[in-house]
């Protein structure tokens, strides 16, 4: 019998089938057999008996910040939490020092992290009113992911704030495009909430659900008009949910997993303005109309829109404290907490952080546990129960808003392209991440 790199035997695998019982082998990074694999060898053998063998968790929206201040995250440390977490691969947003809007910064950035990177990568390259004309020829560039847009301002100085800039956007290109939902003049009239508030309690009352609305109601009009798919990230809002339940041809869905756990007022209470993010913490009303989504089919994929900002940057006083919570290492065990609890299947786990991301982005040969495809894993033990502790944190951030929180379900190990880069909350090896393949630029 054949001799392979990597044999994973007798796990609980999900594949396109379902759940199956078997073995699964790797061979020169992509998955050569699934099945019984009695007599194979391998220079690597996990056993996998009472463990889920999961198709790599990809998530959608990290801010590893390079480039960026040194002190900060950049790619080693921002992947290296990824995989920590059971994540196989990211897709890394371009508002940084400087942002990534240009060959130039985009390939900078591609050959400063191409070595450093310990799981699989697609970047981001940000619209800004000034590369408007060269959106179509960037968006192809290896490594790409597509187009970025900010309706609002967030972190960075990445803005498409009006009507008629947003539409050449949409114009320019082809892909799909990923947007940041909220509406800037409202953002702007109404800072002053938030100012006189000086509490992040004020959040979701500045930036707001017609705020949110507004931004994704102006964008679909105008992705219909220009025939162009957009991906709208961090939806927070019920009313942006039956709004986009009318344009699934066009548009995909993402949400964060802080959106499904954490609820207004109890998380600004409780965690100042660690809990602030754009868009922010809503509540309940919005979490629970969220999980339903989620149930229905409307969520495409959980993007964590990790976001490492240091203590004493959170500490500054509210609104001068920047928004964003780190999340890339806890996105697994938070949602498998979730599916152990009753709030979504396996299944539905698999299709959020694996299938979803790989059908709406067309990336080649990841998102599911099948022949030919990447030998990449994330293998969960369900019964696993433990808490989120900072000294288990990886980022340069160096918390979590869910430290203190008891987890059932746990990743055991990573797998990425049959090297095993996570084995019992171990880092093993070296950086080997790889750039993604995605349909639109199968030639490079
Ligand atoms: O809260 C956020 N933080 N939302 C964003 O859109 C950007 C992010 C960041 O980069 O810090």
């Amino acid at each position: 019998m054949a001799t392979f790199d990597l044999l994973i035997r007798d796990g609980t695998l999900l594949t396109t089938s379902g759940e199956e019982r078997a073995d699964v082998a790797v061979l020169d990074g992509r998955i050569a057999m699934i099945g019984s694999l009695g007599r194979a060898g391998a220079a690597t053998t996990i056993e996998a008996r009472g463990l889920y063998v999961l198709p790599g968790v990809i998530d959608t929206q990290v801010h590893f910040r390079e480039p960026g201040l040194t002190h900060k995250e950049d790619f080693e440390s921002g992947t290296r939490a990824a995989i920590k977490g059971g994540v196989t691969a990211v897709f890394d947003m371009p508002n940084t020092k400087p942002a990534i809007v240009d060959e130039a910064t985009f390939e900078d950035k591609f050959r400063a992290i191409r070595t450093r990177s310990w799981c699989d990568f697609g970047l981001y390259v940000g619209a800004s009113p000034a590369n408007v004309e060269r959106l179509e020829a960037l968006e192809l560039m290896p490594a790409c992911a597509g187009v970025k847009i900010f309706m609002g301002s967030s972190t960075g100085d990445l803005l498409i704030p009006d009507d008629e800039t947003l539409k050449k956007v949409l114009f320019a290109g082809r892909r799909r495009v990923a947007v940041h939902c909220e509406d800037e003049p409202r953002l702007k009239a109404r800072r002053p909430i938030a100012e006189k508030a000086g509490q992040p309690s004020a959040h979701p009352e500045w930036r707001d659900e017609q705020t949110a609305f507004e931004a994704t109601s102006r964008l679909l009009a105008l992705a219909r008009l220009a025939g162009r798919r957009v991906h709208v990230l961090h939806v927070t809002t019920g009313q942006e949910m039956d709004l986009l339940a009318g344009h699934r041809d066009i548009a995909t869905i993402e949400v964060t997993p802080q959106h499904l756990t954490l609820a207004a007022p109890e998380c600004y209470e409780r965690l100042g303005t660690r809990a602030q993010m754009n868009p922010p913490i809503r509540g309940l009303i919005h979490q629970e109309r969220l999980w339903r989504a989620v149930a229905d089919g409307l969520v495409d994929m959980i993007g964590s829109d990790h976001a490492p900002h240091l203590p004493e940057e959170k500490a500054r006083r509210y609104p001068d404290s920047p928004s964003g919570m780190p999340g890339v290492q806890t996105l697994v065990p938070i949602m498998l907490d979730h599916v152990n609890a009753g709030r979504l299947s396996l299944r539905r786990f698999v299709d959020l952080t694996s299938a979803g991301p790989a059908r709406a982005f067309g990336i080649a040969r990841k998102g599911a546990v099948a022949v030919g495809y990447d030998g990449d894993f994330t293998i969960v033990d369900m019964a696993a129960k433990r808490t989120i502790v900072a000294s288990w944190l990886v980022s340069k951030c160096g918390w979590s808003p869910f430290e203190g929180r008891a987890v059932t379900g746990w990743p055991v190990a990573t797998i990425v392209r049959g090297r095993v880069v996570m084995l019992q909350g171990e880092v093993i090896g070296e950086p080997a991440g790889s750039r993604l393949r995605f349909a639109e630029a199968l030639n490079l």
